[in-house]
C-alpha cells in the first residue's frame, strides 16, 4: 500500500478515440462471431481503429490538450509527462518525449513511457506523483494511450473483437486537502496475456478466462483493501471506475463488493478494451457529463498484462 504524502487532486481531464467506428456485426464479416456472442459473453457493441496513418502520439496529443484545456493551466507549469503504453510509435523516442516537444514544454520537463499493461494509468499517476515532489513546478500531465488495433491478431476471434484504441489524459497536481491512496501490485506471469516482441507475429495472445478469473479475484481485493486505508465504508464510495474489459467483470466485482452497479461507470461498449487508456478515457468522460463533483471520492482499479494491478482511493 502506498499513499502519495501531501495527496493528489485531479485538475483535469481529456480523451480521444480515432473517429472510425468498427462495430461487431463488421467484425462478424471478417472472422466466425456475432453481435450477440460479442455483446452477452462481454458488452461490447463498438470499438474505434485508428487508420494506417494515425499514430500513438496523435492520440495522446489530442487527449493531452484537451486535459489541459479542462484543467485551465499554463503548459509551462507542466513538470512531467509520463505516458502508459503497451504499443508505443518507437522504443526510442518514446511518445512521452514527442508530446513534450509537441506541446512547447521545457527541456526541462521529464518525460518518459511506462509499460504496466493495462493498470499502467495507475501506475503512471505514482510515478509523475513522484516527479512532483521533486519538482520546482506544480503540474504533471498522465496519459494512457493505446493502439492495439496494430497488434491484434484479425484471425483470432478470441482476442481481435475484445480491443479499441484511444486515449485518456489527467494533469494532477500534489495537493494536502486531497487524500491518495494506491495499491500497485505484480506477478510475473507469461502465459495469460502477451504481446511478444520478438517474433513475426506480434500479436496479443491471451487465455481469456484465466485472465477473467485473476480480475475477478483482484479486483475486489484491491477496492477493499482502499476503502480500509482510507477509513471509508463501501457506501461512501461516489463512483467505483473499473478497466473496461468486460462487463461481466465489472459486474462481479460490484457483487463482491455488495454495492449497486449503478455506482460502476461502465463504457466499453462504446470503446471495447484501450488498455491503460480506459480508465482516463472513462473519467474523462464522466468529467464531460458532469458526473464528477468536488468533494466526491472515488475508487479507480486497472488489471491487466504483466501481470499487474493498480487501484486507488481519490478525492475530488
Ligand atoms: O485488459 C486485459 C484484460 N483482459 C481481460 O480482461 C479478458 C478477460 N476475459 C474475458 O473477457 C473472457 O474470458 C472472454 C470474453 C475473452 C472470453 O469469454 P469466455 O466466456 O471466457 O469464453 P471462452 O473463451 O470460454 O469461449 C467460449 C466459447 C468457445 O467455444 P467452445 O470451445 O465452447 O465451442 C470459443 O471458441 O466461445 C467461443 N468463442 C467465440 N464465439 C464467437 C470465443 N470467441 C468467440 C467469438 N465469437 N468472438
Amino acid at each position: 500500500m502506498m499513499q502519495v504524502k501531501n495527496g493528489l487532486r485531479f485538475v483535469g481531464f481529456g480523451h480521444y478515440v480515432p473517429p472510425r467506428i468498427v462495430t461487431n456485426d463488421d467484425l462478424s464479416k471478417i472472422v466466425d462471431t456475432n453481435d450477440e456472442w460479442i455483446t452477452t459473453r462481454t458488452g461490447i457493441k463498438r470499438r474505434h481503429f485508428m487508420e494506417d496513418e494515425d499514430t500513438n502520439l496523435d492520440l495522446a496529443l489530442n487527449a493531452a490538450k484537451m486535459a489541459i484545456e479542462d484543467a485551465g493551466i499554463d503548459p509551462q507549469e507542466i513538470g512531467a509527462v509520463v505516458l502508459a503504453t503497451v504499443r508505443p510509435d518507437n522504443m526510442t523516442p518514446s511518445v512521452a518525449c514527442m508530446v513534450q516537444k509537441a506541446l512547447g514544454l521545457s527541456e526541462y520537463t521529464p518525460s518518459l513511457d511506462i509499460n504496466a499493461a493495462c493498470s499502467g494509468f495507475m501506475y503512471g499517476l505514482s510515478v509523475a506523483a513522484g516527479f512532483l515532489m521533486q519538482s520546482e513546478k506544480r503540474y504533471a500531465l498522465v496519459i494512457g494511450s493505446e493502439t492495439l488495433s496494430r497488434v491484434l491478431d484479425m484471425t483470432d476471434r478470441s482476442t481481435c473483437i475484445l480491443f479499441g484504441d484511444g486515449a485518456g489524459a489527467a494533469v494532477i497536481e500534489l495537493s494536502e486537502k486531497h487524500r491518495y491512496f494506491s495499491v500497485l501490485g505484480s506477478r510475473g506471469n507469461d502465459d495469460y496475456l502477451v504481446i511478444p516482441n520478438n517474433s513475426d507475429k506480434r500479436y496479443v495472445r491471451m487465455s481469456g478466462g484465466d485472465v477473467f478469473k485473476f480480475a475477478v479475484s483482484t479486483v475486489p481485493r484491491t477496492v477493499e483493501e482502499l476503502i480500509a486505508v482510507s477509513g471509508n465504508t463501501a457506501e461512501d464510495i461516489d463512483w467505483f471506475v473499473c478497466h473496461q474489459a468486460n462487463k461481466r467483470i465489472i459486474e462481479l466485482v460490484a457483487k463482491r463488493v455488495g454495492q449497486s452497479l449503478d455506482r460502476f461507470y461502465m463504457n466499453l461498449e462504446d470503446y471495447g478494451n484501450t488498455s491503460s487508456a480506459s480508465i482516463p478515457i472513462a473519467l474523462s468522460e464522466m468529467n464531460q457529463k458532469g458526473l464528477l463533483k468536488e468533494g466526491m471520492k472515488l475508487i479507480a482499479v486497472g488489471f491487466g498484462g504483466g501481470l499487474t494491478w493498480g487501484g486507488a482511493y481519490i478525492e475530488l
